[in-house]
């Protein structure tokens, strides 16, 4: 029986070390890309896809994020007051992004970890993860690329990209080959997470956007902490093998690490220069330096 992706799944309970001191007090997923918390990138990127219900699995300290998505009804009776009507749709449209479920994970021990919290609220059917540090700029939503290919294929999806030299390190990586007649597809036999360049099976590296299987709950339930002590979601997805297929997917777009200093420098710039309020001034500016 064909089953569709209705639920995704952020996990956003992550230290967010990289970018310290910003996050000491800030989760990461709030960290503004232009003027927007970088979680609602992936959580717009999901509703546009058709999915239905959105799982947050916090931990403490990141109580920002379920207030960014509730009703802030000071501000909004503030703006109203004040006839601020544009402003007031903006942040309506935010509180209004549908249906939204939180579930803790209260220890830190690692992303195979955080996707188990949510299994109560998955239940038994097809979801999506998105990592939401990995921003992805594409016409057609990259999530919705995948929906598309696994209504396809009908099994476990991993977004992938080329990723050259040594920077392969910091992803988990690919093994597999080309699917005839589905050039975007690449079936995968094996992955490594966080790989030495020299042990990578592939330049295929996993990017934060899956659609799983719900088998995936019982693989993360029996794994063994992995590359850095922790309980990795490639390790789960690795122990589906051989019961199931697993897809590597090319998508169309543009992938910014905005978990990272550099990677949110540049997802700063190409966003600013895409929008029309801001791009033309700020073009100008960058055309003024002296390089
Ligand atoms: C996670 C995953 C890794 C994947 C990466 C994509 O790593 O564990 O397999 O390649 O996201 O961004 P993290 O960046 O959380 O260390």
């Amino acid at each position: 029986m064909k089953q569709k992706v209705r639920k995704a799944v952020f996990p956003a309970a992550g230290l967010g070390t990289r970018f310290l001191p910003a996050t000491k007090a800030i989760p990461k997923e709030m960290l503004a890309l232009v003027d927007k918390p970088i979680i609602q990138y992936g959580v717009e990127e999901a509703l546009a896809a058709g999915i239905e219900e959105i799982i947050i699995v916090t931990a403490r300290g990141k109580s920002a994020i379920e207030d960014h998505f509730d009703t802030s009804f000071e501000l909004e009776a503030s703006l109203e007051k004040k006839g601020k009507g544009e402003l007031l749709d903006l942040v309506r449209q935010v509180s209004a992004m549908g249906r939204l479920a939180y579930v803790r994970q209260s220890e830190a021990r690692g992303l195979g970890h955080a996707v188990l919290q949510a299994k109560d609220l998955v239940g038994d059917e097809p979801f999506a993860v998105l990592l939401p540090d990995d921003v992805i700029d594409a016409e057609t939503p990259c999530i919705h690329q995948m929906v598309e290919a696994y209504n396809d294929v009908q099994a476990s999806i991993l977004a992938t990209m080329v990723v050259e030299g040594p920077a392969i390190s910091a992803y988990g990586v690919l093994d597999g080959k080309p699917v005839d007649g589905k050039p975007k597809l690449f079936e995968v036999s094996g992955m490594v997470e966080k790989p030495k360049l020299e042990e990578a099976p592939s330049k295929n590296a996993i990017i934060g956007r899956y659609i799983l299987t719900p088998a995936i709950f019982a693989k993360l339930e029996t794994i063994e902490p992995g590359a850095g002590g922790e309980l990795q979601l490639t390790d789960g997805i690795k122990a589906l093998l051989g019961e199931e297929s697993v897809y590597g997917f090319s998508f169309d777009g543009v992938r910014h690490d905005a978990g990272d200093k550099q990677g949110m420098l540049q997802a700063m710039v190409d966003f600013t220069l895409k929008r029309d309020d801001l791009g033309p001034k700020f073009r100008e500016y960058l055309k003024g330096l002296s390089l």
